[in-house]
């Protein structure tokens, strides 16, 4: 990743301002952009605990700006609604109490046009600083951290919509008409590229924007391994579901096979079977018959990880993924990949010829073995901010690679983002890896 303008910490102040006020404008566009389809009564659910109500993301991703920008550039200045902080406040200690995770979707006030007037004054209040003061270079950076932090909640808007979406016979379409795509011809057979060993460096080198845990870089020893040349697909999964992978202990890690039998689960979050035999899928664009070609989406590292056993293979870890990653061209491949600009939030099918390397980037998160946890002498931004990141460290894994549902701008090779094994709502999948020495060429 080389250094834009907007992100170089040494460009002239009143150039930084005008490029991140561009960014900003932009950013915040693009979240109202996501809710064209919403009606007033889809806002303010709250489908599970683990979701926000559309509502909620977009006020605390506004809150967020008052709070860590706002409210030190101009601390004379009243906020718009004093009571706002303990409703929109996610996690941040720092700050103080707050509402309750669970119970976001009690909140029917402040009202949906209540929150796109918080929204508007927030942005009157953010373009005036941006474009008329000069905020200190620290400012600008939380700034900065703002902007990923909101497209960040981009993605989690359309996940959480989509998981209410499903929990309604209706089946209402988040994107009607989209059109998913299915691959020409055959799905690409699958492929491997193999990869030797050595000592390597991976993690944040410095330029651009990057979040806390992509620091420092440092170096991992890697044995040599291989990576799966594209995601693994509906087709190949369907083949390990009818061959009774949810049915059998042996291809599970402890922990998945007890959530398998306590959550009943039999397929990947979204797919169904009807009378006839017949799979589909729920989709941004409605339920549509299941795509043998299309990567396929919605499992759990659980999931992923049996998959990934039964295929005689196993999930690469983060410092594997990101040296494959590392050796092509970033924004040829970040072009090639589905990204949540294209407006269809559903991953891409890949057909044809081809060898190398492809989806390193888009269409799906790909889970990793790799817990997540701090790289060799992290430190966590100064501040409140500093709960940002770390102290999520515990009990979760890394998925690596961003999908249909991340913005393009927000992806990068070092990117690590992060959920506990169990969760399968995010549009998250998998690409198989392997030993070179040890796994059998014929077995995928
Ligand atoms: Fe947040």
């Amino acid at each position: 990743v080389t250094a834009s303008p907007a992100t170089s910490p040494h460009l002239d102040s009143s150039v930084r301002c005008a490029t991140l006020l561009d960014r900003f404008l932009e950013v915040r566009a693009f979240t109202s952009a996501l809710c064209e389809t919403l009606e007033v009564d889809d806002f303010g659910v709250q489908s599970m605990p683990d979701c926000s109500p559309a509502k909620w993301h977009l006020a605390h991703t506004t809150w967020f700006f008052e709070t860590f920008v706002l409210a030190v550039a101009r601390p004379g200045d009243a906020p718009f609604d004093p009571r706002f902080g303990f409703l929109f406040n996610s996690y941040y200690e720092g700050v103080g109490a707050r509402h309750p995770r669970p119970r976001r979707g009690l909140l029917t006030r402040p009202t949906v046009p209540d929150v796109f007037a918080y929204r508007a004054a927030v942005e009157e209040r953010m373009t005036e600083l941006l474009g008329d003061e000069a905020p200190a270079t620290a400012l600008l950076d939380v700034v900065e951290v703002g902007l990923h932090h909101e497209q960040q909640h981009q993605e989690l808007l359309l996940t959480d919509v989509k998981h209410l979406f499903s929990c309604n016979s209706l089946e209402p379409a988040l994107r009607p008409g989209a059109k998913l795509g299915t691959a020409t011809g055959e799905p690409r057979s699958p492929g491997w590229t193999n990869f030797e060993g050595g000592l390597f460096e991976i993690g944040h080198a410095g330029e651009g924007f990057a979040f806390d845990n992509e620091s420092p870089r440092h170096r991992v020893l890697l044995e040599p391994f291989r990576l799966a040349n594209r995601l693994v697909t509906n087709g190949e999964y369907l083949a390990f579901v009818e061959e009774g992978g949810y049915r059998r202990p042996e291809f599970w890690l402890s922990d998945g096979w007890a959530t398998v039998e306590r959550e009943d689960w039999s397929c990947p979050l979204y797919w169904s079977r009807d009378e006839a035999g017949t799979w589909s899928e729920f989709t941004v664009a409605g339920r549509v018959p299941l795509d043998r070609g299309t990567p396929v989406c919605h499992l759990s590292g659980y999931e992923a990880d049996a998959f990934a056993r039964w295929s005689k293979a196993r999930l690469p870890t983060e410092a594997e993924w990101e040296v494959a990653a590392s050796t092509f061209p970033f924004r040829e491949a970040v072009r090639a990949g589905r990204f949540a600009d294209e407006l269809v939030w559903h991953p891409r099918p890949v057909g044809g010829d081809g060898s190398g390397l492809v989806q390193m980037f888009g269409d799906v998160w790909e889970w990793t073995a790799s817990p997540y946890v701090a790289y060799p002498g992290f430190r966590p931004l100064a501040g409140t901010l500093g709960e940002y990141n770390g102290k999520f460290m515990c009990n979760q894994l890394v998925l690596r690679g961003g999908s249909c549902g991340t913005p393009r701008s927000h992806i990068r090779a070092t990117y690590r983002n992060f959920f506990p094994p169990h969760a399968r709502w995010q549009f998250s999948g998998l690409r198989l890896a392997g030993d070179v020495r040890t796994i059998d060429d014929a077995s995928v």
